[in-house]
């Protein structure tokens, strides 16, 4: 949930509908979104295709996977004064750039992903990561999931848009909302792979999203986060992660997106790389050891 300033400062911008000009400021991928005030980092090509009415639709496509094509709507871009009031909007303002940096990553290795079960958590409205491990890494299931029930209708409305791209690969939406006490029979240790993009600025989540990991994965399986510092928060998460997990934190994990971030850092007056580059986290179960 939103801190009380933060309500209000997203509740006027919405009343004078310059959401989108707020979120940019505060780290977005707006290229992504088409407002072209500040670039990702450019790693998947997206062109915007022909608009039927109020709706905005993308092509998401990827020069290390020839054949990958992704036709995506994104959510309006104003929202109204209910979704502001109501459930954690943020995955519905645009797809931020940790979550293109992870889709570019599961491209990159999606041999991992062949025949493995994936589960995305705080997907947002796109489900990007997600998506392009469906339609590209031969998966044998893909649960795509938000606590937000507009992104999770928007999610469904692009697993429907792709499906012709996903093989074999089982691909289903859900919403899901990380919960301590939930066992979430449903989904327990069903999941070789979780991914999970710019989830951990809400602090007072932290708990609720560990357990929900923890219960959704097996007990060899790995979860691949990618997530910006943004004020520290990312490091808290660490530390509360370390109780149950092996952590490894990496900064500089793949070379061209070090370069463009070293040359953003350079050149461009609206890059802040506490809220746009993120580092890759990797958690693994900490196995018990067995009883002799
Ligand atoms: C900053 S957005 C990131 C969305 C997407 N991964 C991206 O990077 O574009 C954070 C996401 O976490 C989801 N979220 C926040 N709190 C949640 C909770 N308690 N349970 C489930 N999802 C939650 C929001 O709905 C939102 O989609």
């Amino acid at each position: 949930m939103y801190s009380g300033k933060q309500r209000w400062k997203y509740l006027r911008a919405a009343v004078l509908q310059k959401t989108t000009d707020i979120f940019v400021r505060e780290g977005t991928t707006p290229a992504l979104t088409s407002s072209g005030t500040f670039e990702s980092f450019g790693l998947l090509a997206v062109r915007a295709l022909p608009i039927a009415g109020e709706e905005q639709w993308f092509e998401y496509s990827c020069s290390l996977v020839p054949d990958f094509r992704l036709t995506i709507r994104h959510c309006p871009k104003t929202i109204s004064l209910e979704q502001l009031t109501g459930f954690n909007n943020t995955g519905n303002i645009c797809v931020w750039s940790s979550e293109e940096v992870l889709a570019y990553h599961c491209l990159r290795h999606k041999d991992c992903f062949s025949e493995r079960r994936v589960c995305e958590l705080g997907a947002g409205m796109t489900g990007l990561a997600g998506l392009s491990v469906a339609a590209a890494a031969n998966a044998s299931k893909v649960v795509l999931t938000d606590g937000n029930e507009l992104s999770v209708a928007n999610i469904a409305v692009n697993a429907a848009a792709n499906a012709s791209m996903f093989g074999s690969t089982s691909v289903t939406t859900s919403c899901v909302v990380w919960d301590s006490l939930n066992e979430f029979p449903e989904y327990k240790k069903m999941f070789d792979y979780i991914l999970c993009a710019d989830c951990l600025f809400f602090r007072d989540c932290h708990d609720s999203l560990l357990h929900t990991m923890l219960t959704f994965l097996k007990d060899e399986g790995e979860i691949i986060i990618f997530t910006p510092k943004r004020n520290g928060s990312c490091w808290d998460f660490v530390e509360k992660a370390k109780r149950q997990f092996s952590v490894r934190v990496f900064e500089r994990y793949d070379e061209q997106l070090w370069t463009i971030h070293v040359e953003r850092q350079r050149s461009s007056a609206t890059y802040n790389p506490d809220i746009h580059y993120p580092l890759k986290i990797i958690l693994k179960k900490i196995q018990m050891q067995e009883a002799v």
